[in-house]
């Protein structure tokens, strides 16, 4: 069963072990210099990034969640806002991804949206990314191509 946990620090805890087990750094977190893989600086960095991004209520930017798939951490889903609309963005440990997965945590993140008042569910990713692509286009986004990015909007309102 697919929950989506809020996250606090010991789901920070588990969201860490899920993405230094099966995700590369480049796909949850922003570059950080050094050799590839999980350095102790980049583990730094992740949970500074989510600590700073959604932990801490003084400075905190967007929602978070852990994907939790039976009680186990597989991924994060979040929502930022920007201005009426929310910026939706969600990753899967590898052995998660291909799976319907990604489509059942999309329609939560779209029903979180939803809830919020939000007017658009909006979200990028990049021309290569066919299934960030399908997902979007499945939970009803309309797509357009710009170069290497692609933009997503669902309006959220009649
Ligand atoms: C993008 C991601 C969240 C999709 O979740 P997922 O659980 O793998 O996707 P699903 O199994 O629900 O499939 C969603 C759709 O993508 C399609 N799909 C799945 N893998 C695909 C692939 N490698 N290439 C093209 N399409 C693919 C599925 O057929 C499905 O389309 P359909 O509904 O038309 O049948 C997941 O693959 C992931 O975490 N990738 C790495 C991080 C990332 O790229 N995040 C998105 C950044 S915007």
């Amino acid at each position: 069963m697919i929950r989506l946990t809020p996250l606090d620090e010991a789901a920070l805890t588990r969201l860490l072990e899920a993405a230094e087990a099966g995700a590369d750094p480049l796909e949850v977190m922003p570059p950080v210099d050094g050799p590839p893989g999980w350095t102790p600086e980049r583990r730094a960095a992740f949970v500074a990034f989510h600590r700073s991004r959604s932990v801490d209520p003084a400075t905190g930017v967007e929602r978070t969640w852990v994907i939790d798939d039976d009680g186990v951490a597989i991924g994060a889903a979040r929502l930022a806002p920007r201005g009426d609309a929310v910026e939706a963005g969600i990753w899967l440990a590898r052995a998660a991804r291909g799976r319907g997965i990604g489509t059942q945590v999309a329609a939560l993140l779209v029903a979180e949206a939803r809830a919020s008042g939000a007017a658009r569910f909006i979200a990028s990713t990049t021309a290569g990314n066919g299934a960030a692509q399908a997902l979007l286009s499945g939970a009803g986004a309309a797509l357009t191509t710009e170069g290497d990015e692609v933009a997503a909007v669902l309006p959220l309102r009649p």
